[in-house]
């Protein structure tokens, strides 16, 4: 499955390490993961501790069970017996896609380091690493399916990877999402406009709306605005406003569309 970020060579998979033919090796971390981000690739290390932390302690109460659930119903009318989740980040949804997948050969990776290693401590029984999206250590045609929430893609590496007819499944944030959350801090609303995916050989199949309402207390309001890209760009004034409300009733509203590789 995977191949050599240095040299896209296959590598072969041992206990401890990872090596091509051409002798490039990488360690596997004590947690069960590959670091494929090779130094000065990229100066970007995805998201940041604080936002790592706030989605890690909001997800783990199931607030978007309702999605994850939704996601596995959709894996599950395709039976991929491989499956990338790409930015996984802490892996919330990876681990839901393996629990629901026993037999699928789940991989999932990011940019961030720290993300991935929560993630590697909770599953050792999914393949993970860091690595960009903009490099994939994955042959071509090597993965039935991908999946990327609220994650950065690169439509030329992700068509390279997938498998004939594999599928793309990318979830994103609906223009009106979490509408209720902003209000609290934002005096005026701008809602930011969904683009679809534009490359020739993936092919949208399937794109529909998802919503469900959430009655929220503190502290998870404020870890759900902090996880948003929101928690970092809020002046002090509105993360203040966000922080005194006690309670809020938000709808969570997505897109999820379905994309088919075609050769
Ligand atoms: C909004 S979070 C979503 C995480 C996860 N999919 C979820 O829904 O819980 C976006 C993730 O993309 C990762 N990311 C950002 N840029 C990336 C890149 N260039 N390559 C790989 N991952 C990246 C971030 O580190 C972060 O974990």
């Amino acid at each position: 499955m995977y191949r050599c970020p240095i040299c896209n060579q296959p590598l072969t998979v041992l206990e401890k390490s990872a090596l091509c033919v051409s002798k490039h090796n990488f360690d596997r971390a004590k947690s069960g993961y590959f670091n494929f981000l090779l130094k000065n690739q990229t100066i970007f290390r995805g998201d940041h501790p604080t936002q790592i932390d706030a989605r890690r302690n909001f997800l783990s109460k199931d607030f978007y069970l309702p999605l994850a659930n939704q996601v596995n119903e959709i894996i599950a009318s395709h039976h991929p017996s491989s499956l990338i989740d790409a930015g996984c980040g802490e892996g919330y949804y990876t681990h839901a896609i393996k629990k629901e997948n026993p037999t699928c050969q789940v991989y999932g990776f990011d940019i961030s380091k720290e993300a991935v290693e929560k993630a590697a401590k909770q599953d050792r029984d999914i393949h993970y690493c860091v690595s960009s999206v903009n490099r994939l250590p994955y042959r071509n045609n090597s993965s039935d399916m991908i999946t990327s929430l609220f994650a950065p893609i690169d439509e030329e590496e992700f068509h390279r990877v997938l498998s004939e007819s594999g599928i793309l499944l990318v979830i994103s944030a609906h223009p009106e999402h979490l509408l209720e959350l902003k209000a609290v801090a934002y005096d005026t609303l701008v809602r930011h406009e969904h683009k679809s995916l534009s490359h020739s050989k993936l092919k949208l199949v399937d794109q529909k709306e998802f919503s469900f309402t959430l009655d929220l207390v503190q502290p998870d309001i404020t870890h759900l605005f902090n996880m948003t890209p929101y928690g970092f760009r809020t002046a002090p004034k509105g993360k203040v406003r966000i922080e005194e409300k006690e309670n809020l009733t938000v709808t969570a509203k997505f897109i999820i569309e379905t994309y088919q590789k075609q050769i």
